[in-house]
């Protein structure tokens, strides 16, 4: 198996302003495959898994500007699987974005017409039965790579970051955005095995905070196991920045990309990237603690930011 991707991914500092902290940023969109994310550490993982289980084809699935989606058909491909990917809704009436990746890669791709997660992973299942009948071995991926698997790859992200920052100079806070939340607990876990004294943030794009509460502990409680340490509660879920819900952007996100942009060079896109900005920025308690930095987890989602509405 190969493991792809440049690791370490980069880390940047920035100046926020006097009476602000430093600013760091953890570069996993340069983590070179595809355009880059938080996906492929856990596509590393993952499809070491899929080929020890045999597995010749991989099932996942996403909304049709989906990030995981389009790193699961290239890291997928470059592996050797075959890739075949389900889509939320309607079959998209322009390939842009993320979806002329998975064209590029010659993903099978499905459109089985139902929203729900469980619908979702049904119409998957049904699919891996046609394959297993033919004698082929199918490997299912869970939303965003997020299972115990997909989310304990993070640990190692935050080792990368003692090492690259210093005990001397830890974040007092990260920040990242929270989908299907397996890189947030990746992350957290990644604190108490590196025994990082941060807090960190998982704004959340996708769930309000009780939900995503709910089901970051659940992955914490599966991941526990493999971790080796106890836990801290060292984490928050904030859904002030989920305005209209995944997806829809808000003036808030609109800000904090531009600023990211015209400040730092940071190109972020508005479903995740870009609410997580804007998570930190609002997060910032003036004054207050100015000599530690903040990290920001740059998640990736380039392919989605092609494909959006600029106005
Ligand atoms: C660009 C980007 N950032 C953040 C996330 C959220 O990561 P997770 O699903 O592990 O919560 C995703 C997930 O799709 C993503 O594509």
């Amino acid at each position: 198996m190969t493991t792809f991707g440049l690791f370490p991914t980069p880390l940047q500092t920035f100046e926020l302003g006097a009476d602000r902290p430093p600013l760091l940023v953890k570069r996993e969109d340069l983590c070179g495959v595809g355009f880059g994310g938080n996906k492929v550490r856990k596509l590393r993982a993952l499809l070491t898994d899929a080929r020890a289980r045999g597995a010749s084809t991989v099932l996942t699935w996403g909304g049709p500007q989906s990030n995981h989606c389009a790193l699961t058909a290239v890291a997928g491909r470059m592996a050797g699987f075959d890739v075949e990917l389900f889509f939320i809704g309607d079959r998209p009436p322009h390939v842009v974005g993320n979806q002329r990746v998975d064209h590029l890669l010659g993903a099978r791709l499905h459109f089985p017409g139902v929203r729900g997660e469980d619908e979702m992973w049904l119409a998957m299942q049904a699919r891996a039965d046609e394959l297993r009948a033919r004698g082929e071995i199918p490997y299912l991926v869970p939303l965003g790579g997020s299972s115990a698997i997909g989310a304990l790859t993070y640990i190692d992200a935050v080792g990368e970051v003692v090492t690259q920052v210093g005990r001397a100079r830890l974040p007092h806070r990260m920040v990242v955005a929270a989908g299907s939340l397996g890189t947030l607990a990746g992350i957290i876990a990644g604190t108490w095995v590196h025994d990082v004294p941060t807090q960190v943030v998982g704004v959340s794009v996708l769930h309000g905070a009780d939900e995503a509460r709910k089901r970051v502990d659940a992955l914490l409680e599966e991941m526990l196991p493999h971790v080796g340490v106890s836990r801290r509660d060292n984490y928050v879920l904030d859904d002030g920045r989920l305005g209209g819900g995944y997806g829809v952007p808000t003036e808030a996100g609109r800000a904090a990309a531009a600023l990211a942009a015209s400040r730092f060079g940071l190109m972020l896109e508005q479903t995740y990237t870009a609410k997580a900005f804007a998570g930190l920025l609002a997060g910032i308690d003036d004054g207050a603690n100015t000599e530690a930095p903040i990290l920001y987890w740059h998640t990736g989602g380039t392919g989605g930011f092609f494909a959006e509405n600029p106005t």
